[in-house]
């Protein structure tokens, strides 16, 4: 077991995040599963006794949640638009709270990363720009069996489709708090919808949605205004994956892209910003060496006037360190935290580490789920 080099004492400094006190800084990251009840796509039991186990986290992020239909792109993920959602979440909300946890779900459009067989209607993916996606979704063939789908070219909105996505946030964010989550966390990363206007890679509409940066950042700021507004800016936040390459993202001037965003988003006094390092592509480190990711990072936290969560191929001494130099404020953790229900005192501790076993990340029943043990 590798010790150490700096003490993990500053990710035990307690931290004000909106309305919640946070007891350390070290945060679950969201980790889609896969592992919603059939038919409806609607949290369980065995979903609530894996948040439960979790819920030593100084905030638990859920997984990425549809906010509709038309927003899911892969297989046997929640959603947050039915009654018999939000009554599952509850349930979710319900045991981390009582276990003293705290918990913000993560909401999620998947724009063009879907799959006919996910619409409302059957017709095709909505997205800024109708053009080829690289890349495939998780999709349920007529025996059952999840496999790999074929993207097609999906269609650009009309401003009544932006318009009615727009009201879905609002409607899923408001739902969310029904359900009895603490706040929202709006994905805008990992070249999703949000992600998708805001890339010049995925967005080359002529309108009011596309073209300059100020225009890419409108989807994204016009979600935000209709959370904020529905349930409040400090139970608000937004998660960002800025120079992230998977699914084809990819931007001309993405300092100022990205800049701008972060600029525009301290209009509003949110909980918090969550960026991923750029070295993460989707789940797995990218190979590419940019010598600009870690200047963005720098550039944003300096630029951003809020919480900062960061989140991407930490572990407990490069966390500890991030949060001393102030690079970030609270630490987010996907894998470990997967791995380890009891990370944080793990880290607290020096105790070693249960690896993650990326053979259950998706789908499946509780074995690589609720199974991973504590330390004794
Ligand atoms: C199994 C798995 C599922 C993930 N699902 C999501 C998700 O739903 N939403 C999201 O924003 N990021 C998702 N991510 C990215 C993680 O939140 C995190 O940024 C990434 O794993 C890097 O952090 P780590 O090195 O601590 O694992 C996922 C990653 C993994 C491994």
């Amino acid at each position: 077991m590798r010790k150490f080099t700096t003490t993990p004492q500053p990710l035990f400094q307690p931290i004000a995040v909106g309305p919640l006190q946070l007891k350390h800084r070290i945060a679950m990251a969201p980790l889609t599963r896969s592992r919603a009840g059939q038919p409806g796509d609607v949290p369980t039991q065995m979903n609530a006794e894996y948040y439960r186990q979790r819920s030593s986290a100084a905030l638990i992020i859920t997984e990425a949640t549809q906010i509709s239909r038309q927003a899911q792109g892969y297989a046997w993920t929640p959603g947050i638009y039915s009654q018999e959602q939000i009554d599952g979440w509850r349930v979710v909300a319900d045991e981390v709270h009582k276990a003293g946890g705290q918990i913000f779900m993560q909401l999620w459009h998947v724009g063009r990363v879907s799959h006919p067989s996910f619409q409302p209607d059957g017709g095709l993916p909505v997205a800024p720009t109708s053009m080829p996606v690289p890349g495939k979704t998780f999709i349920v063939d007529e025996q059952g069996n999840g496999v790999w789908g074929e993207i097609p070219d999906p269609q650009a909105l009309t401003i009544d489709g932006i318009r009615a996505i727009i009201e879905d946030y609002r409607r899923a964010a408001r739902n969310a708090i029904e359900a009895g989550m603490d706040g929202v966390e709006i994905h805008a990363g990992n070249g999703y919808l949000l992600d998708q206007f805001i890339n010049s890679a995925s967005n080359q509409r002529d309108d009011a949605y596309g073209s300059s940066i100020e225009n890419r950042s409108r989807m994204l700021l016009e979600v935000v205004a209709a959370v904020a507004a529905e349930v409040g800016a400090e139970r608000t936040a937004v998660r960002l994956t800025p120079m992230g390459r998977f699914m084809g993202m990819g931007d001309d001037t993405p300092e100022d892209t990205f800049g701008y965003l972060v600029n525009r988003l301290n209009d509003w006094s949110l909980a918090y910003l969550h960026l991923v390092e750029p070295a993460i592509v989707g789940t797995v480190r990218d190979e590419q060496f940019d010598p600009r990711w870690d200047a963005i990072i720098q550039q944003l936290r300096t630029a951003w006037h809020g919480v900062l969560i960061l989140a991407g191929g930490y572990d407990p001494a490069s966390a500890a360190r991030a949060v001393s130099e102030g690079r970030a404020d609270i630490i987010a953790f996907g894998r470990p935290f997967l791995a380890n229900p009891d990370l944080p005192r793990r880290i607290r501790e020096e105790l070693p580490l249960n690896p993650s076993d990326p053979a259950s990340f998706f789908g499946g029943d509780a074995r690589g789920y609720t199974d991973y043990p504590t330390h004794p």
